[in-house]
């Protein structure tokens, strides 16, 4: 009965020490993620492909498609680790959290790479920087040359997006109406039930040329040095898997090379939008 009790003791610490060892080799092994990713063959990216030029859908050859300047870096990306790439699209106020959940192996989404989400996330090099703007009505732009007159009135940032803390932040006196996708922003801002809505500028720009009873704001500053550029997010402690990818961008940026998919994206967009 004695032996019989200490074998089982043996047992069961042997197990949880074996248990724990795995965990942190996992942990401490830089290749981690990179392995992984090889093993699948397949980069999984998430993003909200409701953010030209950055990532949007285009019907190419009758087939819905997710373009844009994010899938031009995700792609290199792929191609530098050897893996095809698979992109699924969400909201973006569900798309740092399908990283931790392991959904998908990275993020690509402007994504800015703040404080606050690095303490939850891994971040690339950033590859972009933006600042912020506030679109109107055309009509109405001469009413709206400044931020006091958006005091009792809606604008309207997307759901989970740093532009949220802008309206809170820095147009005090208006109401903030935070919605999931941007498409409806604009809906509601054409016709009248939000006053305004605050993005960065390269998708303001891009639904501004898209729709021309809307205009920027261009008396409008906001102060964006919170707002922070876009990275890639990952897993924390993604060792060499940030590596590969910093390594990637790093060259992109050298090349003049993302500044070109911002453009020809853009450009993109706007035969797709009519
Ligand atoms: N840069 C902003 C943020 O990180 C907005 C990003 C929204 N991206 C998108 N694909 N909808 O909060």
């Amino acid at each position: 009965m004695k032996m019989k009790k200490m074998i089982l003791g043996i047992v069961a610490v042997t197990a949880v020490l074996a248990l724990t060892a795995c965990g942190s080799d996992k942990k401490a092994d830089p290749n981690h993620y990179v392995d992984q990713i090889k093993d699948k063959k397949t980069l999984t990216v998430a993003l909200n492909p409701e953010f030209a030029p950055f990532e949007f859908q285009v019907i190419k050859d009758g087939k819905n498609t997710i373009v844009g300047s994010d899938v031009d870096l995700a792609n290199e990306i792929g191609k530098a680790l050897g893996v095809k790439v698979k992109f699924q699209a969400m909201d973006f106020n569900n798309v740092l959290a399908s990283v931790e959940s392991g959904k998908a192996d990275i993020a690509i989404s402007g994504i800015s790479a703040t404080p606050e989400r690095q303490k939850a996330y891994d971040f690339s090099t950033s590859y972009y920087t933006a600042q912020n703007v506030m679109i109107v009505q055309k009509s109405q732009a001469d009413a709206y040359q400044n931020l006091a007159a958006f005091d009792g009135k809606k604008v309207a940032a997307q759901k989970g997006t740093v532009q949220e803390n802008i309206v809170k932040d820095q147009v005090k006196g208006a109401n903030l109406v935070s919605l999931t996708k941007n498409g409806q922003m604009i809906n509601e801002l054409k016709n009248g039930t939000v006053s305004g809505v605050v993005f960065e500028e390269p998708i303001a720009k891009a639904y501004v040329a898209a729709n021309p009873d809307l205009a920027i704001v261009t008396n409008i500053k906001f102060d964006s040095s919170k707002s922070d550029s876009y990275a890639i997010a990952m897993p924390k402690d993604s060792g060499n898997l940030k590596k590969e990818i910093d390594k990637v961008i790093t060259q992109l940026k050298a090349d003049g090379k993302i500044e070109e998919f911002v453009k020809t994206n853009f450009e993109l967009s706007q035969t797709a939008a009519k």
